[in-house]
């Protein structure tokens, strides 16, 4: 498949600006990693780009948050993300910006390729915009009453609460996100790529991939079989690339559209460096092109983005071999930094394990064909059984026992049988990373491992030492060749530990190459990662002023009557008693409390708020209650007070 011994360009999906990545997220990034230092191994011309894909809403809304401009918001990120993959030993090439001047003038140029040859159309659509911020709004901009559930702040695109995909358009009483106003729609033009149109184009590439299995071909071909729709590019923001076409000065693409364009950037700027010509690995024949992804990314990798490419013309060299990955999920529940469950890559940084015990444990769990789960007592087995029992055992026991025995490496032949035996392991190994076929190749380096340890154990050198010094000798003869190929074929998983078996095959530095990790402490890693034991943050809508909360007039009430309400089937209508006055109350109720509960009872209501008239009754307070999540609870005095005493 894969010709070796050429100019070979890896990619990984441009991982989002936005987060920090979890351990899942690192599967494509280290996959690839792994990949191209194998083919670096085997003298080709291989080079790994990436970039951090930075446009978008969402980057304007996390910026905005910490009063940033989106630039000095992605430029902060993106060193953070870097650092990490750094600490992990992703050794790429270049680590690019999607937001840079080589993305914006390669996406418009190829852009205008793409309009001049008429696969871009313009299409009206009418779009929610907020006259008091002069802008568009995203769908995540809008808020308003779910449709659904009635939930009071769901997001234009979906529910929070009941978790419905909306519309914008859907929700009952919109208002904008930032300024509170309420959003009228309108209509704008707006970019479409014609993917109708590029279909067949897209159809002939995708079937001519004999090689490519799984998903990265099923995938494009079912989606084709069902017929491509047409995709809006353009989006009413401001970071982002730039539309060079009249009457678009307000808009930018969409970061779907710039972010592929990140990895042709990128390359470009590391061939600068390199005082190389870019085109050289876009536009030729002699490149093989490799790129690696989760799921997800499929359809837009097979069909969107190199459609993009076919339309543009310029004989674009496409991606030759797409790999890509289910997901390796976190064990019982969801990678989640809000809610604390999972381990992102900050978190593991900072744990007691080295870079190579991850990479290690996230190869030989390489979700392939099937999502895999990340558990704390498979990672400590891994480490315990692979990494200490199996190749720290044999490294180990061979130096220190030749150390002590030998004072240096004996010079003399090893054992051809054994080491021919090895070798072929080996060969295994290669034909495996040659094929991509990453966990099947450490598997065969861990073969090595196996038998060699099983060599030593079989010869017994320590009681040969006495019997016959030559076998023992060249019984650990052969143990060092074994340690040599063995620092070989680790070498792209665990690139460390590689060289620190290489240092100890001189007898230097002579230590464990891993710790042993007890099960207390894998438990107490489990509790910690679990989101339960550990103290977390609120997630607090915005602070508010002192004086703006005293603007509330919140006070006690005592409920004297429930009815049902005549017209609205969750609404209880309620007559409440503060004292000196007595107001009517609706409250939606009915499925927590029955009226007998609730009379006599006293709560707290927001008595100046203004009333509100729901289906023909009037509501002239707001009864107070925890979040309809699972149970409502009202809340009361502790014991009895006046009514209308005020809250504060
Ligand atoms: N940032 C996207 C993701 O993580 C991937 C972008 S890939 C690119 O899902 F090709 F668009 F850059
Ligand atoms: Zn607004």
């Amino acid at each position: 498949m894969i010709k070796l011994k050429k100019k070979i360009l890896v990619t990984c999906a441009l991982p989002y600006i936005n987060s920090v990545p979890h351990l899942g997220n690192l599967v494509p990034i280290l996959s690839a990693d792994v990949y191209t230092r194998f083919l670096r191994k085997q003298s080709n011309e291989a080079i790994y780009i990436c970039a951090t894909d930075e446009h978008g809403t969402r980057t304007e809304l996390e910026a905005a948050k910490r009063k940033l401009t989106p630039d000095q918001y992605s430029r902060q990120m993106h060193n953070t993300i870097k650092n990490l993959f750094d600490w992990f030993e992703i050794q790429f090439d270049y680590f690019g910006r999607t937001h840079c001047k080589d993305n914006r003038e390669i996406t418009q140029a190829a852009f205008l390729k793409l309009y001049k040859k008429g696969y871009i159309f313009e299409q009206e659509i009418t779009q929610l915009y907020c006259s008091k911020c002069k802008k568009y709004l995203p769908d995540t901009y809008v808020r308003g009453v779910c449709p659904k559930c009635k939930f009071e702040h769901a997001k234009g695109d979906q529910c929070d609460q009941c978790g419905a995909l909306l519309n914008p358009e859907e929700l009952i009483h919109p208002y904008c996100s930032e300024c509170r106003s309420r959003p009228a729609p309108r209509s704008t033009k707006h970019l479409f790529l014609d993917l109708p149109k590029l279909s067949p184009q897209i159809e002939r590439w995708v079937k001519s991939k004999k090689d490519w299995k799984g998903i990265s071909k099923n995938l494009p071909l079912a989606w084709i079989k069902e017929g491509l729709k047409p995709r809006c590019i353009t989006r009413d923001l401001k970071y982002g690339v730039p539309v060079p076409l009249k009457g678009y000065s307000n808009k930018v693409f969409y970061v779907w559209f710039d972010a592929p364009f990140g990895y042709v950037a990128a390359t470009a700027e590391w061939a600068k460096k390199h005082k190389q010509n870019w085109k050289n690995w876009w536009f030729k024949d002699n490149v093989h092109y490799v790129q690696f992804m989760g799921k997800d990314n499929v359809p837009f990798h097979t069909l969107i983005w190199p459609g993009t490419l076919l339309g543009a013309g310029d004989s674009w060299h496409l991606v030759d071999y797409l790999k890509s990955n289910e997901y390796l999920n976190y064990a019982g529940t969801q990678f989640s930094k809000s809610q604390k469950t999972g381990v992102f890559t900050d978190d593991a940084a900072k744990l007691e394990f080295p870079a190579d015990a991850w990479r290690f444990y996230i190869i030989l769990n390489l979700p392939n064909t099937s999502d895999t789960l990340f558990s704390w007592k498979e990672f400590g087995e891994v480490i315990n059984s692979q990494l200490v029992g199996n190749l720290g055992n044999f490294v180990n026991r061979t130096v220190t026992f030749t150390k002590k025995n030998f004072g240096t490496v004996p010079n003399v032949k090893p054992n051809a049988t054994k080491i021919n035996a090895v070798l072929r392991i080996k060969k295994n190994w290669e034909e495996a990373l040659t094929k991509v076929q990453l966990k099947k190749a450490l598997k065969f380096a861990l073969q090595i491992g196996d038998y060699a340890n099983m060599y030593f154990q079989h010869e017994q050198p320590w009681i040969t030492i006495k019997t016959n010094p030559k076998k023992s000798a060249e019984t650990i003869a052969t143990c060092f060749e074994i340690i040599k190929i063995l620092a070989d074929v680790l070498e792209p998983f665990i690139p460390a530990t590689s060289a620190k078996i290489r240092k100890q095959s001189e007898l230097k530095n002579i230590k464990v190459l891993f710790n042993k990790v007890e099960l207390s402490r894998l438990k107490e890693l489990e509790a910690k990662f679990s989101g339960k034991v550990k103290s977390k943050k609120l997630d607090t809508k915005p602070m508010v002023k002192f004086q703006d909360f005293a603007k509330l007039d919140l006070r006690v009430g005592k409920i004297i009557k429930v009815e049902n309400h005549p017209n609205a089937d969750t609404l209880y209508k309620m007559q409440v008693s503060f004292g000196t006055e007595k107001r009517q109350v609706l409250a939606g109720l009915k499925k927590w409390y029955k009226p007998a509960q609730l009379v006599d009872k006293q709560a707290i209501f927001i008595v100046n708020l203004e009333p509100r008239n729901i289906r023909g009754e009037k509501s002239e307070a707001m009864i107070l209650g925890t979040e309809p999540a699972k149970d409502v609870a009202l809340i009361s005095p502790s014991k009895k007070v006046k009514e209308g005493s005020k809250i504060c």
